[in-house]
């Protein structure tokens, strides 16, 4: 089965209404690549705004509750950011794992609201150095798998991202075999999860994805797309990787 490539950028906490025209200059570059979809998943104070100027460049947000609504401070749901515009959510983020504590169930409860509300889900996975040092990467990642993708998960829904945590922010990578390796590791474990649907999900890479390294990231077959944070932030930086891809 052909999967299409898929680029995501994360901003993280960045992102004011001052860099929307960077918006608009990944939307234009995605626009002249409609053979990759690519989306911008920006902080939930600019999802209406970015939505604005992001013309058919898929606007999502980087978290949502897992509760549909309720008495939970300072939180997001589905629902709301689906008024907001957004069409996509990143759930299990390694950031919100270290500095919010969730874990994988946590994962699987988020995913389970965004779907419930129409929203597209990307969820992470991705060991730890320690835990790659030790020789458990292939079982982290199998495990977080377990854990966290919903059983109804489909490619028309439903992404799975590989970010190993040692390679966020870090400038290093895995050789472009090693996350092939992971990737088709991951595949096995999502076909014993929900069956020949495994086969339209895609997986992302995603840890210093750069301009220089995507185009040998993204070759791989296993490799359906990347999931980039620093590299996206503005277009000179993002578009190359969306062209990248295509
Ligand atoms: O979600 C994207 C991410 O965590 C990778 O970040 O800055 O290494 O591309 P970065």
């Amino acid at each position: 089965m052909t999967r299409r490539k898929l680029v995501v950028g994360n901003w993280k906490m960045y992102g004011l209404r001052a860099d929307l025209p960077q918006v608009r200059a990944i939307a234009d570059a995605a626009a002249a690549n409609p053979s990759v979809d690519a989306a911008l998943c920006v902080p939930f104070t600019l999802i209406e705004r970015a939505v604005a100027v992001a013309g058919a460049l898929t606007i999502g947000a980087q978290d949502c509750h897992e509760a549909d609504a309720g008495p939970h401070t300072g939180c997001t749901s589905a629902a709301m950011l689906v008024e907001a515009g957004a069409r996509t959510v990143i759930v299990g983020h390694s950031e919100r794992r270290a500095d919010q504590h969730e874990t994988s169930q946590d994962a699987w409860a988020k995913a389970a609201a965004a779907r419930r509300h129409g929203l597209n889900v990307i969820l992470c996975c991705g060991e730890t150095e320690a835990e790659r040092d030790a020789g458990r990467a292939e079982r982290v990642v199998q495990a977080q798998i377990e854990k966290s993708v919903p059983e109804d998960a489909s490619g028309d829904w439903f992404t799975l991202a590989y970010e190993p945590r040692w390679a966020i922010g870090t400038g290093r990578t895995p050789t472009p075999d090693e996350i092939a390796s992971i990737h088709a590791i991951a595949r096995a474990k999502m076909r014993q999860l929900v069956g020949d649907a495994a086969q339209g999900i895609r997986i992302l890479y995603g840890g210093s994805v750069t301009g220089a390294n995507a185009a040998a990231i993204l070759a791989m077959d296993d490799i359906d797309g990347a999931l980039v944070g620093g590299a996206s932030l503005t277009a000179e930086k993002f578009v190359p990787i969306i062209r990248a891809a295509a």
